[in-house]
C-alpha cells in the first residue's frame, strides 16, 4: 500500500477516519482533503490539500501526481442539506463520486472505499429487516445521488475491475463534530442539549424508529471491509450495517437514564417526511458473512459514552445551543 487520500476530511466520518487511518498506517502515508481549509488545530501532522471533488482536474492530476493507490471517498451532502440545496447535492455525491472513480482508473488507484447510506431506500422498500438487494427508489435527492453512487461503483468495478467497496450507513451517532445536515443528526443534538442541561425540540416524531450505529463501530466495519478478502465480497458499496435501531422517545429515555432531568417536545419539520420514506431497520446478515461486521455498541453503552465524552469537551460552551 502506498498513499491514501481522504475526500471530505472535516465532514462527521472523516473528522475520525483520518487521525485513525494515521494511527494505522503512519502520517507519511495519509493526505486529508475538503472542499475547505481546516481550523489550525487540526491534521497538523499530515499533508492536507483543499480539493473540491466537482473539480475534475483537480481530483485528477491529485490522484495522479501523488501516486495515490487508496482512496476513502468521504465527501458528500446529507439529506437535509441535499433537500435544501440539490443542485449542490447532485454536483458533490454524483458529479463527485463519478470523478474519484474515473479519476482512480486512470491514476492505477488500488482500493475506493465510498460509503453508502439508508438514503437510497423509499416508500416502495419494505420497512422492517430490509435485505441488501430490494427496491431502492429513494424520494430525496440525496437517495438518487447515493443510488446513482452505488450503480457507478458496480459499474467502475465491472467494467474497469476497480475495487471498490462500501457499505451503507445508517444514522451515525458521534461526537466530534456537531450535528448539522442530516436527517438522522437530532439523535446527535440531543445529546449536546442533555449535557448542555438544555431540553431538546425533536423534528422528528418519537415514534421516528431509523437503523443507526455508533461511530466507533462505524470507522471499525469500514476498515474491517477495507482489509477483507475481496474474493468473499459479493456486493460493491451495497452493504447494509446497523447495530441496533431507536425512535426519538426511545433514545430520550435512554439519556434519561443517566440524565434524569432531561426533558424533549416533538414540533416535526420536513425531515419527518423523509423519515418516514426510509425504513426503520435493516439486514445485516450480508455484512456479518461476507467481512465479520459485528457492531460492539448497544444503545446504553452508546449513550454512557457520548454523554462523558460531550462533557469533557464542554458542550456547555457550544455556540448555537
Ligand atoms: N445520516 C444520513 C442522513 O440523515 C443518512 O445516511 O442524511
Amino acid at each position: 500500500m502506498g498513499t491514501i487520500l481522504v475526500t471530505g476530511s472535516l465532514g462527521q466520518i472523516g473528522t475520525e477516519l483520518v487521525p485513525l487511518l494515521v494511527k494505522k498506517f503512519g502520517p507519511s502515508r495519509v493526505i486529508a482533503s475538503d472542499v475547505k481549509p481546516p481550523d489550525s488545530d487540526v491534521f497538523h501532522d499530515i499533508e492536507y490539500i483543499t480539493m473540491d471533488v466537482t473539480d475534475r482536474e483537480m481530483v485528477a492530476s491529485t490522484m495522479k501526481d501523488r501516486s495515490i493507490t487508496d482512496v476513502f471517498h468521504m465527501a458528500g451532502i446529507l439529506s437535509a442539506l441535499g433537500e435544501r440545496n440539490p443542485e449542490l447535492a447532485f454536483m458533490v455525491n454524483s458529479v463527485g463520486t463519478f470523478n474519484v472513480l474515473n479519476s482512480a482508473v486512470k491514476a492505477g488507484v488500488n482500493r475506493v472505499m465510498i460509503p453508502s447510506t439508508i438514503g437510497v431506500f423509499g416508500k416502495d422498500t419494505p420497512r422492517d429487516n430490509v435485505p441488501v438487494v430490494t427496491v431502492t427508489r429513494p424520494a430525496t435527492m440525496y437517495g438518487v445521488t447515493k443510488v446513482n453512487a452505488e450503480l457507478l461503483a458496480s459499474y467502475f468495478r465491472n467494467k474497469f475491475g476497480l475495487d471498490v467497496r462500501g457499505v451503507r450507513y445508517p444514522g451515525i451517532v458521534s461526537y466530534k463534530t456537531p450535528p448539522s445536515a442530516g436527517t438522522t443528526d437530532y439523535a446527535v443534538d440531543m445529546y449536546y442539549h442533555a449535557v448542555a442541561g438544555k431540553s431538546y425540540e425533536c423534528y422528528l416524531k418519537e415514534d421516528a424508529a431509523l437503523p443507526m450505529m455508533y461511530m466507533p463501530d462505524a470507522l471499525d466495519s469500514l476498515m474491517k471491509l477495507y482489509s477483507a478478502d475481496g474474493e468473499k465480497l459479493r456486493y460493491t458499496i451495497e452493504y447494509n450495517i446497523s447495530a441496533f435501531s431507536f425512535d426519538p422517545a426511545t433514545l430520550a429515555s435512554a439519556i434519561r437514564r443517566v440524565i434524569p432531568e432531561f426533558r424533549v417536545t416533538y414540533r416535526p419539520d420536513y425531515r419527518q417526511s423523509i423519515a418516514e420514506t426510509w425504513p426503520r431497520s435493516l439486514d445485516s446478515t450480508d455484512a456479518k458473512i461476507d467481512w465479520g461486521f459485528s457492531p460492539a455498541y448497544d444503545i446504553d453503552a452508546m449513550t454512557e459514552d457520548m454523554i462523558e465524552n460531550l462533557k469533557e469537551m464542554h458542550v456547555r460552551n457550544q455556540p448555537g445551543l
